[in-house]
């Protein structure tokens, strides 16, 4: 485990210089996407390489993480409507390349794990974490070798996510998301975490245990993962 640490704009640019690299290598490269305010910055420093024509995402696919069960990718605060407008819209991708879980059919969830599989498995996943230690929707508890399922909210994550909605009755209480295992499957992954609230899961999963008390931890394990934090997220890390 690689970890960067630098202000908030740097590893914005930081990190889309490995998506940069990486597409210019692979240019069919599959990437994995996340929701969430954390990669906000990023998304907008790769429209801006996309732009200054840096790569072209034109023969990417992209699989993102999670989604929200009861939301259709219309409604405002679905992840599919957040991909659209903070990244998708902004770069050169195929829309019909851009896949989400689907909040509505969620009948056979790990049909999502064969689409990723059948598309070549993912290269490179962004990841965002929870106060919890949540990586997508994978809340504590979660086996290490699950594929793409359905959860049960937290009821933390659920008033954390609330400031995006009108008040807390509206945010869904399940969701959709890749597995744990789905995740590790990724070839190599980013995560980046910004900001003082996350200072303490972030030492708790980079210098703790590999437990299923904290998902992210499991990240230990994998052999090709960057850690991308800003000042206040690795206050509490020993060096
Ligand atoms: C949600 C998403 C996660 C994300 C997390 C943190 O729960 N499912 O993928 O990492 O929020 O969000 P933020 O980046 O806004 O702190």
């Amino acid at each position: 485990m690689k970890v960067y640490i630098a202000s908030e704009k740097e590893i914005a640019k930081m990190a889309a210089q490995r998506y940069v690299q990486l597409i210019n290598t692979k240019p069919n490269a599959i990437i994995g996407g996340a929701t969430g305010s954390t990669p906000i910055p990023l998304y907008k420093e790769l429209a801006k390489q996309c732009k200054a024509g840096n790569v072209s995402f034109k023969n990417v696919k992209s699989f993102n993480l999670d989604e929200y069960v009861g939301l259709d990718g219309t409604h405002n605060q679905s992840y599919r409507y957040f991909m659209n407008n903070q990244l998708f819209k902004h770069i050169d991708i195929d829309i019909n390349n851009t896949f989400v879980p689907s909040g509505i059919d969620t009948k056979n969830p790990s049909k999502y794990d064969d689409m990723i599989k059948a598309a070549g498995g993912v290269d490179l996943q962004l990841l965002g974490i929870g106060v919890d230690g949540h990586i997508g929707f994978n809340e504590p508890g979660t086996k290490f070798d699950s594929l793409t399922h359905v959860v049960k909210l937290e009821q933390n994550t659920r008033e954390v996510n609330s400031r995006f909605f009108k008040s807390i009755d509206e945010v869904p209480t399940h969701a959709v998301t890749m597995g744990i295992k789905t995740v590790m499957n990724a070839r190599s992954i980013i995560l980046i975490a910004t900001g003082k609230s996350k200072a303490k899961i972030v030492k708790e999963f980079i210098e703790g245990p590999v437990t299923t008390k904290c998902p992210a931890s499991i990240l230990q394990l994998h052999p090709f993962v960057e850690i991308y934090l800003d000042e206040e997220a690795a206050s509490l890390l020993k060096k």
